[in-house]
């Protein structure tokens, strides 16, 4: 399993999205003080229960690597007060100052567009497309609709972003994880690429193989591999890796019914 990078922001760019996180870009560098680029940043100030959501994003990122979901480059982006001083926009100085600490970046792509949701899927991205629609299932990711995609794209480029909302089962009380039927997918029913796959065949059969081949180590490995600073992780989640894993025809099957 591939360690993230430890990186400094040292200058602040802009501010990103029209949501509530309000994720900034920094550009960082390493523990040598040599540039790495631009991160775009979850805040730990901005996500859902302060530093879970930036442990979703983490858990997420580990299972797309995986699951060989195309997503960004990422990296654990430390954000000192000294850097707080030098951004002028009041507002924006205050949301940055209540993440002091370690956060969650991915590699800022300028010149991709969000994925439009009415738009038709190239004949070249409906398996990845399909493929994405099946990782949703799998970290119970709520956050990819038609009306917020959380997906970039450009040509025949797509990549996956924003998973501090997955994991949606830890907030359901009494919840049997291995009982699955289509309620539990329902969320899949707004899917960003709903009208795009709506009828099509989906080609889950790579991913269904994969899902089975999720061992219990690997699970371990990327619980274990939580930074502290972004909190402990519910024993819920692997127990709901490991039961997706052992019902994925079932799951398979109500993905294609949702999509038929
Ligand atoms: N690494 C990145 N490179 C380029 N653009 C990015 C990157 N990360 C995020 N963005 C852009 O910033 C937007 C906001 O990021 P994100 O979805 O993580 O936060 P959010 O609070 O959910 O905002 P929104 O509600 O606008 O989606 C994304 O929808 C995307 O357009
Ligand atoms: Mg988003």
């Amino acid at each position: 399993m591939q360690a993230l990078p430890k990186l400094d922001a040292v200058e602040f760019r802009k501010v990103l999205g029209t949501g509530t996180t309000k994720p900034c870009v920094f550009q960082c560098e390493d523990s040598s003080g040599k540039p790495a680029g631009e991160y775009a940043t979850k805040l730990r100030g901005g996500v859902r229960s302060n530093e879970i959501g930036l442990q979703y994003e983490f858990i997420a990122w580990h299972l797309a690597e995986y699951f060989n979901v195309p997503h960004l480059p990422a990296a654990l982006i430390t954000i000192e007060e000294e850097l707080t001083s030098t951004i002028q926009d009041r507002e924006v100085r205050e949301h940055v100052k209540k993440s002091i600490g370690l956060n969650f970046g991915t590699e800022f792509r300028a010149g991709f567009n969000t994925w439009v949701a009415d738009d038709t899927i190239p004949l070249s991205l409906q398996k990845t497309a399909a493929e994405i629609v099946a990782f949703d299932a799998v970290i119970e990711n709520v956050d990819r609709k038609r009306d917020k995609p959380n997906l970039l794209f450009k040509g025949d480029e797509l990549l996956v972003l924003d998973h501090e909302l997955a994991f949606s089962f830890i907030q359901t009380v009494g919840l049997n994880l291995n009982n699955w039927n289509s309620k539990r997918l329902e969320f899949l029913s707004h899917h960003a690429f709903q009208r795009g796959l709506k009828g099509k065949a989906l080609d889950l059969t790579d991913f269904v193989s994969t899902l089975r081949g999720l061992s219990n180590k690997m699970i371990t490995g990327i619980c274990d591999a939580v930074p502290p600073e972004f909190g402990a992780v519910s024993a819920k989640i692997p127990a709901h890796l490991k039961a997706i894993r052992e019902n994925a025809t079932t799951v398979m099957d109500i993905i294609r019914e949702i999509f038929k």
